[in-house]
């Protein structure tokens, strides 16, 4: 049975005014529903009955004793905070599909090693009472510099989790990127939204499906793309496959209690617009349900992807073009020529290529090749506002942050983002004071101990 079907299994959305009654009563719902999915595998293997009842047991007494707490954000100082409530709120299967990397995730523990390693250099007795995060990100006016990264399947961190996100992002000032792969549709989004939000593609085997999605796009108003191009296969992440998380879907005895024991986010995903791939779903002939959506996605990644295609995405998309999963200079160098309006230094946060350089690492050598008239933007491992001064220390104009609103958002849905958002400027603001800067523009090599000369090195090539 698909994940969100088994969401699905308890019934209507609860309709307002919700109250503790409700809500108990929807959840005792949802526990013999879900109760219901585990006898079916129960009478498959009989001597695991016992297991059963405990676990049956011990789900519904979870159930009511969370239910009737409300779950207020305790104190939340940090990005690693956030992540800590994500992991005990969301379903052991979702939070580590985000959490996680590809194969023996050294790649995403070098894009944090590699960040945490770079050293700021502390500067004193400069004026600097006023501050400004304030930038533009390809034309775009934006509060700070950074932009919500595209998260396939976002919205099964927390239900609506896409739309949520874009009205936060919305409130801060900052873009917000749909996924291609995302659980609310480009439409959902647009309709909860008033401003333009940025989408991101993954050009898949059906360029026809490609150039409708994106004629969606733009009638939704969407006034930036964001082309993918370090997808071509994927990437394994050995945890999902342990969780179950593969095509088709793998539901446990343990994914089924883990999910009884988590009211909040299981009454999240039951309010939410869509249950399936919102993109996919209705545009895809003769495929509705997620198995099938997720079958077909599989099947749709196209290694024969080359940079043939960039100049057919330019011919029918009518915004600006942002070429995202660079990592080597001739590969940015390329994207220049073709007229990418910005590129994105990034290794998709570590799920791809697995050994491949941290994101930061590269980013210098890459920064230097890119000439002014394409924006450089960085991703990959970004937790704090110190590591945001980093990348523009380095040479990024702005980052996407993925993970760090992801876990705001599993933590405590818009208002979790909204934390994550907030927190990540408050700590650039103060990093920026102890650096002596007062102008997010300003920021360059001479925030970073040695960065000067680093550039220099880069420059010649000796880097
Ligand atoms: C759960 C998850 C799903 C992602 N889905 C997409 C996607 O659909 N499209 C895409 O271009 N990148 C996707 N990415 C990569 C992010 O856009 C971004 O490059 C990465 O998360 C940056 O690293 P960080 O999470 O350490 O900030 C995904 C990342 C995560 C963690």
């Amino acid at each position: 049975m698909p994940w969100p079907d088994l969401i699905g299994l308890a019934g209507r959305p609860l309709k307002p005014p919700h109250n503790t009654v409700n809500a108990v009563k929807l959840l005792q719902k949802l526990s013999v529903s879900l109760l219901g999915a585990v006898n079916n595998y129960v009478a498959a293997n009989r001597t695991k009955t016992s297991y059963f009842v405990v676990g049956g047991r011990y789900a519904t007494r979870c159930i009511h004793s969370r239910a009737s707490r409300t779950a207020p954000m305790k104190t939340i100082a940090c990005i690693e905070d956030l992540r800590a409530l994500a992991r005990r709120k969301v379903p052991k299967a979702f939070f580590e599909y985000a959490d996680s990397g590809s194969y023996n995730e050294e790649t995403l523990r070098a894009n944090r090693a590699d960040l945490e390693n770079i050293k700021l250099r502390q500067r004193v007795m400069v004026d600097v009472s006023d501050r400004n995060l304030a930038t533009s990100i390809v034309g775009q006016k934006v509060s700070a510099p950074f932009a919500l990264a595209p998260i396939g399947l976002c919205g099964l961190q927390y239900g609506d989790g896409e739309i949520l996100s874009a009205q936060a992002a919305e409130e801060a000032d900052i873009p917000f990127i749909l996924s291609t792969m995302s659980i609310n549709s480009i439409e959902h989004v647009a309709e909860a939204t008033t401003r333009p939000f940025w989408f991101q593609l993954y050009v898949i085997r059906d360029r026809g499906f490609s150039k409708d999605v994106l004629a969606r796009a733009a009638k939704a108003g969407c006034n930036a793309l964001v082309l993918t191009v370090d997808l071509q296969v994927l990437g394994q992440r050995h945890r999902d496959l342990r969780n179950g998380m593969t095509v088709p879907p793998q539901i446990r005895l343990k994914n089924i209690i883990d999910i009884a024991t988590k009211p909040g986010w299981a009454l999240s995903i039951l309010r939410g617009k869509s249950k399936t791939f919102g993109n996919l779903a209705g545009h895809v002939k003769g495929m509705d349900d997620v198995t099938s959506l997720a079958q077909w996605t599989n099947s749709q990644f196209d290694p024969a992807l080359n940079w043939k295609d960039v100049d057919w995405i330019k011919k029918i998309w009518p915004g600006k073009l942002i070429i995202k999963g660079v990592l080597d200079v001739e590969d940015a160098k390329t994207a220049v020529k073709l007229g990418a309006d910005a590129i994105v230094v990034s290794n998709h946060g570590g799920r791809q290529l697995d050994g491949a350089p941290s994101s930061i690492s590269a980013l210098p050598a890459i920064a230097q090749a890119v000439g002014s008239d394409t924006e450089v933007l960085f991703d990959g491992g970004i937790r704090t506002g110190a590591d945001m001064l980093r990348a523009l220390g380095l040479g990024a104009r702005a980052c996407l942050i993925g993970r760090a609103y992801v876990y705001g958002l599993g933590a405590g849905g818009k208002n979790g983002v909204a934390k994550a958002i907030d927190i990540l400027k408050k700590e650039l603001s103060v990093a920026m004071a102890l650096t002596g800067t007062t102008r997010v523009t300003d920021i360059g090599p001479q925030v970073i101990v040695g960065g000067e000369a680093k550039k220099k090195s880069v420059r010649k090539g000796t880097s």
